[in-house]
């Protein structure tokens, strides 16, 4: 049938949409029975070891997806000393040929866009769009850091000295970086640390996330066929115990850039100043108790749209997710049963189906946590709504969108990573009193506003301490290059990743003074 100008079928979907599915779904279905391998890859040499653990995919723990084989202490020592051997000829190669690399791999990202999706699915339980968006977002990171390293890693700036001479400041490379990552963007951050600190000159040594080696192993084996010198990176996957501990109480370590928990941060931070060795930097980007401020004079229909996908997408496993949503009384009651309809509308189950709209959370202890939240929640909160879950969730690790009205934020004692949303009703007399108490909360990530009014608009932006500030939209997905992202206090370090700064925290400078 035709409706304007648009094609659709049955349901109502765009039929050129629907084209654009079958298409993916056709280069992944070669996958979805497939069973990959990982181990230790040093120096271009991927080594067996004797501690393998099977994989599972997180939407039905029936289905193998592969196998991992962990480093161990001999693996991290290999590491260690080849990563530092092969720094002074990698610093030392043109920035343009260490920038091609980066763009070799992305293309060879998109030509493997079929294989990284399936990983996507059924590795970390990614859904489709979420497949796709992170794959997108690694193809930006390498393009993007390629291009900031040209810009950034050959300018010679010149300064004029007072008695005719001229000084020239360059950067280059640190040395060997350690870069450890989460398994909720398993290959855009994971490669976003790797390309950055290779792109700025460093070696590298990547430990991913446990639950996601099998993929970030894919993505080392791209990066080795897109021309990187093999010495150049060193791949460890393995539990922060055997491997992020040793590394980052190394004295060959010149920097460290991680993503994870704000606690596992603080670990590193100690361990790094423990060492009898040079002060090194550490790059940061840990979780957020994230607000989103709504008042009456905001258009409901699209906060509802904004705060479930601030808080429901990607099952709310992004640190950028809604947690805590501030609704002023007057429009309370009726943004929350609008909320709840919505939440009822969500499908949730098996992330390789197109109509599902969110999947599992990634493993048996994330899941647990939350519940636990929830029965708590159930005694101190009031439920506004839960989502249904699917026939056979408990083959999985499913948690069901769930929405609950708390008193105040001070309620909250962690960030909970998952699809739970919090809602807190506000008079319009407490407004500040409602940036205290997200400001209390020490984290600084995002932070969400609607409203009409620009003056409360920026009179919220300015006072809540919070890295990345959206207004009148949704508060997850920055996109590299245009949103850069990170945050302040106990969310992170800084600097952006995806942003102009980013590459120079993982260089120094070198000033030549010359007569
Ligand atoms: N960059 C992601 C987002 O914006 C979070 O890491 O959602």
């Amino acid at each position: 049938e035709l409706f304007g100008n648009e094609r659709q079928n049955s349901q109502g979907f765009n039929i050129e949409i629907e084209q654009e599915w079958s298409d993916f779904k056709a280069l992944i279905t070669p996958f979805m029975e497939h069973q990959w391998k990982a181990g230790p890859i040093i120096s271009g040499q991927t080594l067996e070891t004797s501690n393998v653990e099977t994989v599972v995919a997180p939407y039905d723990h029936n289905q193998a997806v592969g196998q991992v084989q962990w480093a161990g202490t001999a693996e991290v020592e290999q590491a260690l000393s080849n990563a530092q051997q092969a720094f002074p000829l990698w610093r030392d190669t043109p920035v343009n040929e260490r920038a091609k690399i980066l763009e070799r791999l992305a293309d060879l990202l998109e030509a493997n866009y079929g294989e990284l999706m399936a990983l996507c699915h059924r590795e970390a339980g990614k859904t489709l769009q979420d497949s796709i968006d992170e794959i997108r977002e690694a193809v930006d990171f390498c393009r993007y850091y390629a291009v900031q390293a040209r810009k950034e890693m050959s300018e010679i700036t010149q300064l004029p000295l007072h008695d005719g001479t001229t000084a020239q400041l360059q950067r280059q490379g640190r040395g060997v970086f350690v870069c450890i990552s989460p398994w909720n963007f398993p290959l855009a951050i994971f490669l976003g640390q790797v390309t950055a600190a290779l792109a700025a000159g460093n070696t590298v040594i990547a430990k991913p996330a446990e639950q996601t080696s099998l993929i970030a192993f894919r993505a080392i084996e791209l990066l080795l066929e897109a021309g990187l010198p093999a010495g150049a990176i060193q791949f460890l996957p393995g539990d922060g115990a055997t491997v992020g501990a040793p590394l980052t109480s190394d004295n060959r370590v010149a920097g460290v850039a991680f993503t994870g928990s704000t606690d596992t941060a603080r670990l590193i931070n100690r361990a790094l100043s423990a060492r009898d060795a040079e002060p090194v930097p550490f790059i940061a980007e840990t979780g957020g108790q994230n607000a989103m401020i709504i008042d009456s004079t905001s258009l409901p229909e699209q906060v509802v749209r904004d705060v479930i996908r601030s808080a429901f997408a990607s099952a709310g496993q992004r640190c950028s997710a809604l947690r805590v949503l501030f609704v002023q009384q007057d429009v309370a009651d009726r943004i929350i049963p609008m909320l709840r309809g919505a939440m009822m509308e969500r499908v949730i189950g098996d992330p390789t189906l197109h109509k599902t709209d969110i999947g599992p959370v990634i493993d048996q202890q994330a899941q647990q946590g939350l519940l636990n939240h929830i029965e708590r929640m159930r005694r101190e909160a009031k439920l506004i709504a839960q989502s249904e879950l699917p026939e056979h969730a408990n083959q999985g690790t499913f948690v069901a969108p769930t929405a609950f009205e708390i008193q105040s934020i001070d309620q909250l004692t962690e960030e909970q990573f998952g699809p739970i949303l919090h809602v807190v009703r506000y008079k319009a007399s407490e407004l500040d009193k409602v940036i205290d108490s997200i400001n209390a909360t020490g984290f600084g990530l995002t932070l969400g506003v609607h409203t009409r009014n620009e003056t409360t608009a920026q009179h919220i932006a300015r006072r809540v301490r919070a890295g990345n500030i959206y207004i009148n939209r949704d508060q997850v997905g920055a996109v590299v290059g245009v949103q850069p992202f990170g945050g302040q206090g106990l969310s992170g370090t800084g600097p952006k990743a995806g942003g102009p700064h980013y590459l120079k925290r993982f260089t120094l400078e070198v000033r030549q003074d010359n007569v």
